[in-house]
């Protein structure tokens, strides 16, 4: 074959390849529907226009925010392999979290998770938060604050601390978009369901927020040495 139509064949090839890989959020949509997902979770926000008993008639947590909440590589992952995120049940603190949650194919798991990433709320400002190792952050998640006394996370030698009652944030920087835990930090209202979680506003300063949301928004696994 002539170079030239090697190499328009070879743009066309990946041009096609590229689109199949490429976000598909109308059958992320449609598979949503059809698995009966929207059973459990809102897609339409803000938690503020809902009241607690719009918000305690869904089992699972809204959704409608979370292109801005997630990072889209675990989402994936996890939405093919869901593995317990809280170590109670959502909403229900004196049941453990039976960890049944629904598990998608491959394909749809892809699928969704670009319908998924394409819900994303105004109140999140992007650019705003570095991960990075913050010894403020530290002090004020395990001490001068109770965040440690709900929220598990990795200490020394990975050896996993803290209490039960909210989320994991172990690894939560593989889990969590940085600029989201500043976001439901400062202004939690617009996204949380219910009020298990404390607001911190006027409690900390937007300092100090920024350093506990750097400091969480770094909690990923250690590299093998
Ligand atoms: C019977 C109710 C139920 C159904 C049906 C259900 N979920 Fe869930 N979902 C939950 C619960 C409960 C959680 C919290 C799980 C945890 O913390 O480990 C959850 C968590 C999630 C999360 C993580 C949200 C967060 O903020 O932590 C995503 C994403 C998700 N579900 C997507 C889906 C998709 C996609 C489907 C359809 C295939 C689905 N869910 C079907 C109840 C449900
Ligand atoms: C009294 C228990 C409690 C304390 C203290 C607490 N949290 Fe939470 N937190 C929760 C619960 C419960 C949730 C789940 C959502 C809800 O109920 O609003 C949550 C949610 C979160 C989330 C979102 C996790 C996710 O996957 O959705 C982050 C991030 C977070 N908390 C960080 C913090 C930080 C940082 C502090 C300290 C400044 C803190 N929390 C203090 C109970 C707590």
């Amino acid at each position: 074959m002539k170079p030239i139509l090697t190499a328009a064949l070879s743009t066309v090839f990946l041009v096609t390849t590229a689109s199949s890989v490429l976000a598909d959020p109308a059958a992320g949509k449609a598979a949503f529907e059809a698995k009966g997902c929207g059973d459990c979770h809102y897609t339409a926000g803000p938690a503020k226009e809902k009241t607690i008993d719009d918000q305690l008639a869904k089992k699972g947590p809204e959704l409608w925010y979370a292109g801005s909440k997630f990072q889209k590589d675990w989402l994936g992952k996890w939405l093919a392999d869901p593995k317990p995120i809280r170590p109670m049940k959502f909403n229900v603190l004196t049941e453990e979290n039976p960890g049944d949650h629904p598990k998608l194919a491959g394909a749809d798991a892809a699928s969704v998770a670009d319908f998924l990433m394409s819900l994303t709320s105004t109140d999140v400002p992007a650019g705003k938060v570095k991960p990075k190792k913050n010894p403020k952050g530290r002090q004020i998640f395990i001490k001068k604050m109770p965040c440690s006394g709900c929220h598990q996370y990795a200490g020394r030698k990975n050896k996993i601390s803290g209490g039960r009652s909210g989320p994991s944030l172990v690894d939560a920087g593989v889990r969590l978009n940085p600029d989201w835990i500043l976001a439901y930090l400062k202004n939690p209202k617009v996204f949380k369901p219910v009020k298990m979680m404390p607001v911190f506003t006027g409690l900390l300063s937007d300092k100090d927020m920024m350093n506990v949301a750097r400091y969480v928004a770094n909690f990923k696994p250690k590299k093998k040495k």
